[in-house]
């Protein structure tokens, strides 16, 4: 199968991409040197690959940024999606394409809503999950108007190797393995790191978001659980796991006076 990836150099493409090609798919991906809210950039590539599936996983994907420049990722991720569908049906072999959403437009939910399912009401509370809403409604459109093969999906937070610095828990990765080179295990320094773990790391708070580090005002980074496994527990484990690897034993926080407010998370 010939697949293509937007946003293949991202950090999930760059794993789609090495799944794809394990599993023996033809794979070409574009990234930010085709401008996916560019109609015909997009309808180039379209026409050259001629893929049988598409990946669109291209978008603006830093919650806490999208606050700063929300145009630009409605124009990213809403346009770029309707761009994308549209060079799809352009060309003959009407390619399958997954249109990577996000969790996020979810907003904020209690813990008795969960688990969340398609059901549950989207109420997005950032720029950011407004265009992840908008471009599922542009890609819903084009299957009930047009009858394009389209998948949308909502994926939760997910972390792992690859994933930019910009977001929490690499970040918090990168600040402990450079504590552990320097030969001092004591926790991140960084005034953005440590707000990100008073704020929104502490194990079994159920509102955190992994994939962003929080602005000043607390007010700009909604809270959002997971579904059946919320965003808490992954993340709420992540850094159980991150502490462990520097600290040694059970990864809770280590006895006698604080190391730094990193490690007033809980
Ligand atoms: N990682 C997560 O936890 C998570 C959770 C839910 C949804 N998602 C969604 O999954 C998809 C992939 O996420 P990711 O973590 O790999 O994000 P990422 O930021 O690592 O990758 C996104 C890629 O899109 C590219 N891109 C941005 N603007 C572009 C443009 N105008 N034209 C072409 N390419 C452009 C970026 O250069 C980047 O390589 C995104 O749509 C994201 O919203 C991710």
């Amino acid at each position: 199968m010939r697949a293509l990836i937007t946003g293949g150099k991202g950090f999930v493409g760059q794993w789609l991409s090495a799944h794809l090609k394990d599993r023996g798919d033809d794979v070409a991906i574009i990234d930010l040197e085709t401008d996916v809210a560019d109609g015909a950039a997009v309808r180039r590539v379209m026409s050259d690959v001629r893929p049988d599936a598409v990946y669109h996983l291209a978008a603006m994907t830093h919650v806490g940024d999208s606050w700063e420049h929300p145009s630009q990722v409605l124009r990213v991720n809403v346009l770029g999606t309707a761009e994308i569908l549209a060079a799809a049906r352009a060309i003959p072999e009407l390619p399958r394409v997954l249109v990577v959403s996000s969790a996020e437009v979810y907003g904020v939910v209690g813990t008795d809503q969960l688990p969340l399912d398609e059901h549950t009401a989207t109420l997005p509370a950032s720029p950011y999950a407004a265009s992840k809403l908008a471009a599922e409604a542009v890609a819903l459109q084009a299957w009930r108007g047009y009858g394009q093969p389209v998948m949308v999906v909502r994926p939760f937070n997910h972390i792992g190797p690859g994933q930019s610095p910009n977001f929490f828990v690499p970040a918090l990765a990168k600040r402990i393995v450079e504590a552990r080179r320097a030969g001092a295990c004591t926790g991140p320094s960084g005034r953005r790191a440590q707000t990100a773990g008073r704020r929104n790391a502490a194990p079994g708070d159920d509102g955190m978001v992994a994939g962003h580090p929080p602005r000043d005002n607390a007010r700009r980074c909604p809270r959002l659980v997971g579904g059946g496994l919320t965003a808490s527990v992954v993340c709420g484990d992540a850094v159980v796991r991150l502490r462990r690897s520097c600290v040694g034993g059970s990864g809770s926080a280590p006895r006698g006076p604080a190391r730094g407010p990193w490690w007033s998370a809980g």
